[in-house]
């Protein structure tokens, strides 16, 4: 007699578990690449990658645009959202239907449904760029979880605690992850150390990444 398990194919796990609250969802952003790099093309060329500066005057290694009703800017003067791109002095691009989808599919895997982000940060890490631990708290409602989303080179993704000096988790964040973190865990120190050089078959030399938000 047949086996009832016979035609079951063992899958690495693709939720990995990274904290209460937090999960790493391995390739969840594949089925959506081909759209959402064609939708990224169009909004750097609206608002471009540029290196902001932190309130203490340090230019970020990590270029940055946005895209949505608000868009995550630092200079001297703070950290905030702001509706309107510093650089054009017009609205940053529109949230385009393919990251809304990448987005609420994502957040949903996660526990965290109906999820309709109305920013999108976008980080580009070329080699040697990193980011250090910080929390995402500028959002103003906490409830939603941040969806952060990996393309291109591989990196290494630093998850703490809620205090920076916490015990600090590392996890591998490869082309079409996506990691998810909200509710106990929505505001845990985060970071990425020094991207290695490498080359990425379809994004080149970087590493791009989507972290959606619900920041207004
Ligand atoms: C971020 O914290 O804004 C970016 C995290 C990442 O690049 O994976
Ligand atoms: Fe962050």
């Amino acid at each position: 007699m047949s086996d009832l398990f016979d035609n079951i194919i063992p899958l690495d796990p693709p939720f990995e578990p990274m904290a209460q609250g937090a999960v790493l969802l391995r390739g969840a952003a594949l089925p959506f690449e081909k759209d959402v790099l064609a939708a990224l093309n169009r909004i750097v060329a609206q608002s471009p990658f540029r290196h902001m500066v932190t309130p203490g005057g340090f230019t970020m290694s990590v270029a940055m645009t946005n895209c949505g009703a608000a868009g995550w800017v630092t200079d001297r003067s703070g950290y905030r959202y702001d509706r309107d791109d510093p650089e054009t002095g017009r609205p940053w691009p529109a949230m385009p239907e393919s990251f809304h989808e990448l987005a609420l599919s994502a957040a949903s895997l996660a526990g965290y449904p109906g999820f309709r982000p109305d920013a999108c940060l976008i980080n580009r890490y070329e080699p040697g760029a990193r980011l250090s631990l910080h929390q995402d708290k500028n959002e103003r409602d906490l409830t939603n979880p941040i969806v952060s989303v990996s393309l291109g080179l591989p990196a290494i993704f630093q998850f703490g605690g809620l205090k920076r000096n916490d015990p600090i988790r590392k996890f591998a964040l490869r082309h079409g992850d996506v990691a998810v973190w909200g509710g106990p865990s929505r505001l845990f120190y985060h970071g990425v150390p020094e991207l290695k050089e490498g080359m990425h078959e379809t994004v080149g030399r970087m590493r791009i990444n989507l972290t959606f938000r619900g920041a207004l």
